[in-house]
């Protein structure tokens, strides 16, 4: 049986990188498997947060993913807080992950940065909560962006040793990473080295779902390019990360390719381009702003639909809680 599970922090504002590398691909896989979709809380405690901010933020990511398209009733849809399965399988993981594997990890050491000693445990543990998530609901397929392939393969090895060292074959399955479409690592629009980041202190470098259109288009004509024109096709993007980038949110808002976008824009100078991108992305991401703001303003309907989501995830994660529980003698 096919089963998905995904999940976003609600720590600022969700950014064209969480939507083209994972949230847009969300949609398109709901009709296919049963899905579970989580607005992971637990996480965004793991760099300093302010309370009222952190529940605001969960209602905000909950609304985002709907308004993009997520059906709450035909997936699961909840914040992971409201499961305490979570808190619970991450502890008896812990105890399985050897620290060499969390070791090679290397979002830890970008986001400790040099404060290595000063970071927090949570922060180095996060990947182990993070499997704990996926496995909790024995996920066979996780719809990610390319940043967290490396903590996608330490869910599959500690679930590994886990069914090794309980002899119970086959308990949790290997979950695998599904990193789709065009742009699956979406880079800083100020800095083609970098990925679009909630955390990157510069505002210009990504863009908000909610920016209004102004934003959006004062954003992108301030997007780092340089003076070449765009090639004609796709080879001419090597070594130009800032032009390749442009391309790559233009294929993937249009849901096409590099080679189609170049075929069609190929010799334009990059103001050109820049225009005809910023309307494409209002027209995309506007009407996802909008439903946001409805769903919003009734907070009452969306605690709602979360109570209900927790408890329909609460009812797996039980059941798989009672065999873990089962197998490791506690
Ligand atoms: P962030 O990295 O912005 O804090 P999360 O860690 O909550 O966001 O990631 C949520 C999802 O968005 C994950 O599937 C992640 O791989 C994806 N994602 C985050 N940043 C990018 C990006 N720049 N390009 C593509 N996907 C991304
Ligand atoms: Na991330």
């Amino acid at each position: 049986m096919t089963l998905i599970f995904s999940g976003m922090q609600p720590t600022r504002q969700l950014h064209l990188g969480n939507y083209l590398g994972a949230l847009k691909n969300w949609v398109k896989l709901q009709h296919d498997a049963q899905a579970i979709f989580c607005v992971v809380d637990m996480h965004a405690m793991t760099i300093a947060h302010d309370p009222e901010t952190l529940r605001s933020n969960i209602r905000e990511v909950a609304a985002a993913y709907i308004a993009a398209g997520i059906d709450p009733e035909k997936n699961i849809l909840f914040n992971q807080s409201a499961v305490p399965g979570h808190a619970e399988l991450n502890w008896i993981l812990t105890c399985h992950t050897p620290l060499g594997w969390l070791n090679r990890m290397t979002q830890f050491k970008e986001k400790a940065g040099k404060q290595k000693d000063n970071a927090v445990l949570g922060l180095y543990a996060y990947p182990v909560l993070m499997a704990a998530d996926i496995l909790l609901y024995k996920a066979t397929h996780v719809p990610v962006g390319e940043d967290q392939k490396q903590h996608l393969e330490l869910a599959r090895d500690i679930a590994g040793a886990f069914n090794r060292y309980y002899k119970a074959d086959d308990f949790f399955p290997l979950p695998e990473p599904q990193i789709l479409g065009e742009a699956t690592r979406v880079m800083s629009l100020r800095d083609g080295t970098k990925k679009m980041s909630k955390s990157d202190e510069s505002e210009y470098s990504r863009i908000n779902l909610t920016d209004d259109a102004d934003t959006i288009a004062l954003k992108i004509r301030k997007a780092k390019t340089d003076p070449e024109p765009l090639p004609s096709a796709a080879e001419g993007l090597e070594g130009r990360p800032e032009a390749a980038n442009l391309v790559t949110i233009y294929a993937a808002l249009s849901d096409t390719t590099k080679a189609a976008v170049l075929s069609e824009f190929g010799g334009q100078q990059f103001s050109a381009f820049k225009g005809a991108l910023a309307d494409l992305a209002v027209a995309r991401l506007a009407p996802i702003a909008g439903e946001m703001n409805r769903l919003l303003g009734d907070r009452a309907e969306l605690d709602r639909l979360l109570k209900r989501g927790a408890e329909r995830a609460g009812e797996i994660a039980g059941r798989t809680m009672n065999e873990v529980k089962d197998l490791v003698g506690l």
